[in-house]
C-alpha cells in the first residue's frame, strides 16, 4: 500500500500477527461492544442486520452459520425465524458475551436459540455443503486474508444456499467517502476512548477499511466464486453494504 492517507494502527498488523492482534482487540472491547455499536451508528447497525435476514429468505428448517457472531445479534436473529443456527468466532470474550445472552432469555417451549462455538473463520471446522445460509457481518474485513474467509464461507454453503455479507462500505461518491472517513477517524475513536478507554481499537475501523477492497471487491471475488444472483445493497451512500449471492 503506497497510499499516504492510511492511518496506521496498534491493531492493524500487516502480517502473520494479523489474527493474533484482532483477537485481542475484540477480547479487549467485548463487554461494551453492543453499546459501542449502538452509539456510533446511531441504532442503525440494528436496521442493516435486520436487512441481512429479509435477504436470507425463509429461514424454516434450515441451518444457517454465522460467522465472526460476535455477540450473536445475527446469530439471535436467524434462530428466531426458525433456522438451527451456530454462531462461530474466535474471541472467547465476545462469545461469553453472546452466551450470556443465552442465560438470559426465558425458555419457552417454542424458543429456538443458537449454538456458540469457538473456531476460525479462516479455517472453518464444518464439511462442504452444509448450511443453507451463511452470514457474516462486520467479520471478513478482519481477516488476514479476506479471499480465504470468502472461499471459506462459500466452501461450507450448500449448493443453491445463499451467501450474505455485511462490513462497512466505501461510498462511491468522493465527497461522501472523505465525510464519512473524517467521522470514522476522528469521532469514532473518541467513542472508544470514552466508553472502553481504547481509542486506537475504534480508529482500527478506518485502518482496516482502507486496507480492503469493500463492497465492489467482495462483488467481483464472488462472481469469481462462480456464486450465481450477486448483487450489492448500499446504505446511506455506501457508508455500509451487504453483498448477497447464491452458490
Ligand atoms: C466487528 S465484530 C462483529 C460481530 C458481529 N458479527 C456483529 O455484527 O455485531 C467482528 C468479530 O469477528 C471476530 N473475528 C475476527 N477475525 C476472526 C477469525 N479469523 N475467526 C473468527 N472470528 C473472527 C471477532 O472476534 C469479532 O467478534
Amino acid at each position: 500500500m503506497t497510499d499516504k492517507s492510511i492511518q496506521e494502527n496498534d491493531y492493524y498488523d500487516p502480517g502473520e500477527n494479523r489474527a493474533n492482534r484482532v483477537r485481542d482487540l475484540f477480547d479487549r472491547i467485548a463487554r461494551r461492544y453492543d453499546l459501542i455499536n449502538d452509539v456510533q451508528s446511531g441504532g442503525l447497525h440494528r436496521w442493516w442486520k435486520r436487512t441481512v435476514i429479509k435477504e436470507a429468505g425463509d429461514l424454516q428448517n434450515k441451518t444457517a452459520l454465522d460467522i465472526c457472531c460476535g455477540t450473536g445479534d445475527l446469530s439471535f436473529a436467524l434462530a428466531a425465524r426458525g433456522a438451527k443456527t451456530t454462531g462461530l468466532d474466535f474471541s472467547s470474550e465476545m462469545l461469553s458475551q453472546a452466551r450470556d445472552k443465552i442465560l438470559g432469555k426465558q425458555p419457552e417451549a417454542d424458543t429456538v436459540l443458537p449454538e456458540f462455538q469457538q473456531g476460525d473463520a479462516s479455517e472453518l471446522p464444518y464439511k462442504n455443503d452444509t448450511f443453507d445460509v451463511v452470514t457474516m457481518a462486520y467479520g471478513l474485513r478482519n481477516l488476514k486474508d479476506w479471499k480465504l474467509g470468502l472461499a471459506e464461507m462459500h466452501r461450507v454453503t450448500r449448493p443453491g444456499g445463499r451467501m450474505l455479507i455485511l462490513d462497512f462500505g466505501k461510498p462511491p461518491n468522493p465527497w461522501w467517502r472523505s465525510m464519512y472517513f473524517n467521522y470514522l477517524k476522528l469521532i469514532v475513536p473518541v467513542m472508544g476512548w470514552s466508553l472502553v478507554g481504547d481509542a486506537e481499537a475504534y480508529r482500527y475501523i478506518l485502518t482496516s477499511l482502507q486496507h480492503f477492497p469493500a463492497q465492489r471487491g467482495i462483488e467481483a471475488a464472488m462472481i469469481r466464486l462462480n456464486c450465481r444472483h450477486v448483487r450489492t445493497r448500499l446504505f446511506l451512500g455506501g457508508v455500509m453494504s451487504l453483498n448477497v449471492g447464491v452458490k
